[in-house]
């Protein structure tokens, strides 16, 4: 059956590919670094010069689509999901990781119709990765099928989780108490590739078994997790319940299994919604 979001998904992962080439090509040059909520969120013109990019050829393409874009929200457009079509754009995820040249940086591109992830598209610009999911018809990275890790024992796992860009006292002791506890389970290694959306993709690749992270926003991971469930994963809350990609919560693990043992370690917490900025 012929898919309906097929001109939509191509238009995204074409429009990824140039983001990419954007980014890469910025990476040779300087990086004017601006600072947004905190001295370590940071910016710079490539972000806002990519989003501009996307959002226009969408816009040109499909325009009665719509958008939550990471760069448009902090310019103060709002953050609302609705159940028209909508495009979740995050133009360089891995800022501090593209500022430094520390290599891993994505384009990532989720696509939500009534409220649902429908395709993602996340490019790894420096690895020339294209992972691509759509809903009910699996992931791939480069046009290979991925598949998670099918190993249910945590102590057996590698786990990736990120830092944030959250400095607030007790937020930093909750991720502290929860990374103790992960890492002394034991589990084999704990890793960060400092994006939320090649971390999903690892998960979807089954290089590792999990990710978690609170403070993540919707553009951060609204591709990834669909890579992760088309892979066969699954996802939840960190509190265990069902994901709310709003949130800013996420575990994304490879069966409930090992998603079910991280989540019992985490001292959970709540910063505000990303419908609430
Ligand atoms: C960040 C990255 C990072 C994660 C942060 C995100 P950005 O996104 O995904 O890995 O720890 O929570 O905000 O700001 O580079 O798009």
């Amino acid at each position: 059956m012929a898919d309906q979001w097929q001109n939509a998904m191509d238009h995204a992962v074409a429009i990824a590919q140039k983001a990419g080439e954007v980014v890469r090509e910025a990476l040779r040059g300087d990086r004017k670094v601006m600072t947004k909520s905190s001295s370590i969120d940071l910016v710079t013109q490539t972000d806002q010069k990519v989003e501009q990019l996307i959002i226009q050829s969408v816009k040109e393409r499909f325009p009665a689509h719509r958008f939550i874009g990471e760069e448009s929200v902090a310019a103060g457009e709002p953050c609302d999901l609705t159940d028209q079509p909508t495009w979740i754009i995050d133009p360089i995820d891995g800022t501090t990781n593209f500022v430094h040249a520390f290599p891993f940086v994505a384009v990532s591109i989720g696509f939500c119709v009534d409220k649902k992830v429908e395709f993602g598209v996340v490019y790894s610009c420096l690895e020339d990765k294209m992972f691509v999911a759509r809903r009910g018809r699996g992931a791939f990275c480069n046009g290979e099928p991925l598949k998670v890790s099918d190993q249910e024992d945590i102590k057996r796992s590698i786990v990736v989780t990120e830092f944030g860009s959250n400095r607030d006292p007790d937020a930093v002791d909750r991720i502290f108490s929860s990374l103790r506890k992960i890492v002394c389970l034991p589990v084999h290694g704990v890793r960060s590739a400092g994006t939320a959306a090649i971390n999903l993709c690892l998960v979807a690749s089954g290089s590792v078994e999990a990710y978690y992270e609170i403070g993540i926003h919707v553009w951060d991971i609204a591709a990834g997790s669909l890579m992760v469930t088309e892979a066969g994963g699954v996802l939840l809350d960190v509190e265990g319940g069902d994901v709310d990609l709003m949130s800013r919560r996420i575990v994304a693990a490879n069966n409930r299994a090992v998603a079910g043992q991280i989540f019992r370690q985490l001292d959970a917490f709540s910063p505000p919604r990303d419908d609430a900025l």
